[in-house]
């Protein structure tokens, strides 16, 4: 039985993706390399750090760790300066109504995110007062695929694994729910990710009873 539900941000609760591409798109270009959607969907839901090693070894380009962290710097503040008006006009569509319609029937709520950006991007959605509990990149060691994220959030909502569907957009997000226990429901306009229990391409018209419909254990 699904009792709680983690909710993956880029790409589920927002369309933020597209603005880390375009960030992305600029650092590549720096390197000599032309970045295209089908390189991003590699960096899909993977930490800020471990995406721009797959960039510079998709590049053939090596760098120190200083100079690293200085493209890291750049790609962040180009990011921030793309989502810096975000607002609720930007929550993807039927997020709302399903957050309002598990929580009404009694399931909690969890965002379960590689991203530091988080809680700045959840708060200019305002969004932050439907979770119950936020586990985001500044509070994990281990980033998707690891479970860490999703594990902790299954604790602070006092939930075992067996209890949480998890609610992606990204293979690597699938694959740290998958080896966290949980259930996977994946949001995908453009075709199956794979290893998701089962996939739609939004939240529009979700509700409890597609939940206890199609996640029951
Ligand atoms: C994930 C995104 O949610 O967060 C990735 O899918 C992104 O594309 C990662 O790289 C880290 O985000 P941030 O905001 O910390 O750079
Ligand atoms: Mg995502």
């Amino acid at each position: 039985m699904i009792r709680g539900v983690i909710f993956d941000l880029d790409g589920v609760l927002t369309d933020t993706a597209v603005y880390h591409y375009q960030s992305w798109r600029k650092i590549a270009s720096g390197v000599g390399f032309d970045l295209t959607e089908s390189h991003n969907e590699q960096l899909k839901g993977v930490s800020r750090a471990e995406s721009l090693d797959i960039i510079l070894n998709l590049a053939g380009a090596s760098k120190t760790d200083d100079e690293k962290s200085v493209l890291l710097a750049e790609k962040n503040s180009h990011y921030l300066e793309l989502i810096a008006g975000l607002s609720t006009a930007d929550i993807l569509p039927g997020v709302v109504d399903f957050l309002e319609n598990i929580r009404s029937g009694g399931l909690k709520t969890a965002v379960g995110s590689s991203s530091k950006n988080a809680a700045f991007i959840l708060d200019k959605l305002q969004l932050t007062s439907y979770f119950d509990a936020i586990v985001d990149g500044n509070m994990v060691k281990q980033t998707k695929p690891d479970p860490e994220v999703f594990l902790n959030a299954a604790k602070l909502l006092n939930l075992p694994s067996e209890n949480c569907l998890v609610i992606e957009d990204a293979d690597a997000g699938v694959a740290a729910a998958k080896s966290a226990g949980m259930q996977v429901l994946g949001i995908n306009s453009h075709g199956l990710l794979k290893d998701a229990d089962r996939c739609v391409q939004n939240l529009l018209n979700m509700d409890l009873q597609f939940i206890h419909t199609h996640f029951s254990s």
